[in-house]
């Protein structure tokens, strides 16, 4: 078989174990691998490049990716889709594996559900925000490079008696900044899951400084809803509101000292959270969806993505998997409310 491989949207650690990994099982059954460039870019300008054992073999440990991404939705033009379906057939591609989260994967149950195209889906999000899987690689790295800029925040604000806001990225989810908060111990927590409540932060912040604690520390999702400067929404090609704005953690800083009169700063993780080598999690997870996309290739289980299931990673349902976003559920929003104290 001739397997075409991409991966769009947002890099992230672990997408070079993925692809070692769907590589490395796919050499078992015979297949001939192309790397598609860029995402679904490389589809529609029919832009490959061959993919073997030797260019894969040493990526184990690199961040980012080898095949390179873009935010691309061939759904977004007619011409573009034709393009797609035409370089599919005339690069004769026996299945398309397809690694990435809503976006990404949204095209290819599409692509699946309503032209028959063979695809197999590996997800990937630092976000962790997609149905279906427990986690997504790639979020272990970035929530752990939010948790290290934590502890350093931690020491300066100690030093200056102030309160430090850290935004983290996280998109319309907010695992990012959960997980940040409660392993590095933040003071408070904003995420997109709750609406903004100034005056219990404010009030929670008042609370700790009468008790005696020197500094505070806020971790603030990029996606929570903080009153809009100008009213406009600038959109990208799948539709998503693009966040960055108004920055949510300048916003926050200014409301705390507002409110408390505390002295406070805000500082931004962004795309650090994206970059650098995937932890060792996040590189047997890469490996272990890898290795199970091949094996869905090579049982013709199309439309499926290959997804972590408690310990298992198993073949589940594209097309439900990207109908909506998994979000923070109210357990874990009542996990966060008992470590503010
Ligand atoms: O989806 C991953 C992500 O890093 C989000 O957390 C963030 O909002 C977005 O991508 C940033 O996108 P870009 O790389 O296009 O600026």
């Amino acid at each position: 078989m001739k397997v075409g491989i991409l991966t769009g949207g947002g890099d992230c650690p672990g997408l070079n174990p993925a692809i070692r990994g769907v590589v490395y099982r796919g050499l078992d059954f015979g297949f001939e691998f192309v790397g598609i460039q860029e995402g679904w870019r490389g589809l529609v300008q029919g832009n490959y490049e061959p993919l073997t054992l030797d260019s894969v073999e040493e990526i184990i440990y690199q961040g980012g990716t080898i095949l390179g991404s873009s935010r691309t939705n061939p759904f977004k033009k007619q011409e573009d889709l034709d393009a797609v379906l035409g370089n599919i057939k005339s690069a004769g591609f026996d299945a398309i594996v397809a690694c990435g989260g809503e976006d990404t994967l949204g095209v290819a149950a599409k692509l699946y559900s309503q032209h028959g195209v063979p695809t197999v889906g590996v997800p990937k999000t630092m976000d962790n925000d997609l149905n279906d899987t427990d986690f997504t690689f790639g979020f272990d790295t970035a929530a752990g490079v939010g948790m290290e800029a934590l502890d350093r925040l931690r020491d300066t604000a100690r030093s200056h008696r102030r309160v430090m806001v850290l935004e983290v990225m996280g998109r319309h989810a907010g695992w990012v900044a959960l997980y940040t908060g409660l392993a590095g111990g933040a003071d408070w927590i904003t995420l997109p899951e709750q609406p903004l409540d100034l005056e219990a932060m404010a009030a929670h912040l008042n609370a700790i400084k009468a008790r005696g604690k020197k500094y505070a520390l806020i971790v603030a999702s990029e996606g929570t809803e903080v009153p809009s400067e100008s009213g406009e929404k600038v959109v990208d090609s799948f539709g998503h509101v693009q966040l960055g704005e108004r920055r949510v953690g300048e916003f926050l800083a200014d409301e705390i000292e507002k409110r408390t009169g505390w002295e406070t700063r805000s500082a931004v993780v962004g795309h650090v959270h994206r970059g650098g080598s995937p932890t060792l999690f996040d590189r047997v997870l890469g490996m272990r969806v890898g290795v199970k996309a091949a094996e869905l290739v090579q049982e013709k289980q199309f439309g499926q993505m290959a997804a972590l299931v408690g310990t298992q990673v198993k073949g589940v349902d594209i097309v439900k998997a990207t109908a909506t976003l998994k979000v923070v559920p109210p357990a874990l929003l009542d996990l966060m409310r008992v470590s503010f104290k």
